[in-house]
């Protein structure tokens, strides 16, 4: 593993590596143990979108590790005025260990990759956000003791974390069932992949996508850069709900998990959120932890 471009260029045991020292490194920082497997080295951390978690896990994370970020505003980088992503690529590469960027385009960040000469980890693109659902497998094994039988439920759309959930589900053998409207279905290429894996259904009735899961998963209506489809999106989506009527149908002890940020009273109820909030801020936690095990199997 040279990088983290996208979930699917993982097999599953380096998903299951990546999880284990994650276990440990909570462990260790939960319980005081220093662990400083990056002394020394930076981090660069591009950012085009907004972001709370990504950037404060990061960073944090980090700096946990012995080592330190930089944070790269896309809007105060000569990239922003223009300066290619080629040669940004090859002058980082000689400053920093690693570059964690968020931006919109998949082939921007695996330009990044092609020209530098040093780790990188996609924060979160419009086609996929890796760092997430390695922390949402953790979550998962976590509260659920193994992967073996499980189904996971996607309410809502064929975005970035549905098009990873299934990537890093159908690796660990996670059935995945996708409730979304017709016209927003996740990626061909990835859909095509669960398909084959026997492991994914995608279907627009959301009570038969979530009949007897063990995960319940949802996401904004409106990703980042949507910000001029909302209105209509929020009419496209008004029935993809994450509510109690739906969480009836699903197993009695499902759980719920959301990226975040989350819009109460649109893609889930206040009810349903608050209800589930211990396994939803344990997950938002999860990311530092998962993220320092990317970072150390990438730059140590
Ligand atoms: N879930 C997630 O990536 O959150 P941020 O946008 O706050 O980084
Ligand atoms: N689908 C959302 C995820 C945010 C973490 C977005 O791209 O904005």
């Amino acid at each position: 593993m040279n990088h983290l471009l996208k979930l699917s260029d993982l097999t599953g045991e380096e998903i299951l590596d990546i999880l284990n020292l994650a276990d440990q490194l909570k462990y260790e920082q939960h319980n005081g143990i220093p662990h400083p497997h990056l002394a020394g080295k930076t981090l660069g951390m591009i950012f085009t979108k907004s972001s709370t978690r990504t950037r404060v896990s990061f960073e944090v994370g980090m700096y946990q590790l012995g080592g330190q970020a930089l944070f790269l505003s896309g809007n105060d980088i000569q990239l922003g005025r223009g300066e290619p992503i080629r040669d940004t690529a090859r002058v980082l590469s000689r400053y920093l260990d690693g570059i964690m960027i968020r931006t919109f385009k998949q082939s921007d960040v695996e330009e990044l990759a092609e020209y530098g000469s040093i780790p990188i980890i996609n924060g979160l693109t419009d086609f996929c956000h890796p760092c997430q659902v390695l922390a949402d497998l953790m979550t998962i094994r976590e509260k659920k003791g193994s992967f073996k039988d499980l189904k996971l439920c996607f309410i809502g759309d064929g975005n970035n974390m549905a098009n990873s959930l299934i990537a890093g589900c159908i690796r660990l053998g996670i059935q995945v069932a996708i409730g979304c409207p017709d016209d927003y279905r996740p990626d061909e290429g990835v859909m095509a992949e669960g398909f084959a894996a026997g492991l994914l259904t995608v279907t627009s009735d959301i009570f038969a996508a979530a009949k007897d899961a063990d995960v319940i998963y949802t996401d904004v209506w409106a990703s980042m850069g949507q910000e001029g489809e909302a209105a209509e999106r929020q009419k496209v989506f008004a029935n993809y709900q994450v509510n109690a009527e739906l969480m009836a149908v699903a197993k009695p002890d499902a759980m719920v998990l959301h990226c975040l940020p989350a819009h109460r009273g649109e893609e889930i109820t206040d009810e349903v959120l608050e209800a589930h909030a211990d396994e939803i801020f344990e997950e938002a936690e999860n990311r530092l932890h998962a993220q320092k095990a990317v970072m150390v199997r990438l730059m140590a």
